[in-house]
């Protein structure tokens, strides 16, 4: 079986800091940065945009996985290959042609992954899924970092791993919101691959240490 990972979400990280903390990412176990990006419409919040991109993606020494949480998400794709993102995550409720989306980020040598709301059905992905990197199933309603996790999610990431093994696909699946060592190993027991955290992560003592605790038990 291989290696679950761990992917920290910047959106909890101090951004008066951000150098600091990317270094803290890069020093760390930690696998992946993961990059909220939201435009107040799809969501009801905004993040940040292009130019905090490209200042975190000068310093980050790992993998950076960009989840756009924005209508039209075709706009941009060009744009974020051109920042340095390695995984494009567009969401399904935000796409109308999806096929032609996820073709669009492969054709810009991205990894191309789709991220479902909490009320979407995985089934909605049966015919797409071999053209999918990776799922990011959202454990909250995207927005917002600090959120409690959805119990439903656990459901989900079986029915999710489950349709992967029939179609023969090898797509990863990834879990994003209120992450922590509480839910960990039931997550990647379930079939998760990666576990994104934000709060979690950014808001203990010993961030390095926690990442690595996180990492442990995923593994465990
Ligand atoms: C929510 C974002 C998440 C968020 C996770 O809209 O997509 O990535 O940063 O934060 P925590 O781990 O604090 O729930
Ligand atoms: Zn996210």
């Amino acid at each position: 079986m291989s290696s679950k990972l761990i992917a920290p979400s910047v959106l909890a990280a101090d951004f008066a800091n951000l150098q600091r903390d990317i270094e803290m990412v890069n020093q760390s176990e930690a696998d992946w940065f993961h990059i909220d990006i939201m435009d107040g419409v799809f969501v009801p919040n905004i993040s940040f945009g292009m130019p905090v991109l490209q200042a975190i993606a000068k310093h980050a020494k790992k993998t950076i996985d960009v989840h756009l949480m924005i209508v039209d998400p075709d706009r941009y794709i060009k744009t974020f290959a051109e920042l340095g993102s390695n995984i494009l995550t567009v969401h399904y409720e935000a796409c109308t042609h999806l096929h032609r989306t996820l073709q669009a980020i492969k054709a810009e040598n991205m990894k191309a992954g789709v991220a479902l709301n909490p009320h979407t059905n995985i089934n909605v992905l049966e015919d797409i899924i071999n053209d999918i990197d990776l799922v990011c199933l959202m454990s909250v309603n995207p927005g917002f970092g600090g959120q409690s996790f959805i119990e439903n999610t656990y459901s989900k990431v079986q029915q999710l791993k489950a349709l992967i093994t029939r179609k023969g696909a090898s797509t990863l699946i990834e879990i994003d919101g209120g992450v922590t060592n509480k839910n960990a190993k039931a997550l990647t027991q379930a079939g998760a691959d990666v576990l994104v955290a934000g709060s979690y992560v950014f808001k203990s003592n010993n961030q390095p240490e926690t990442i690595k605790d996180l990492k442990a038990i995923a593994n465990s």
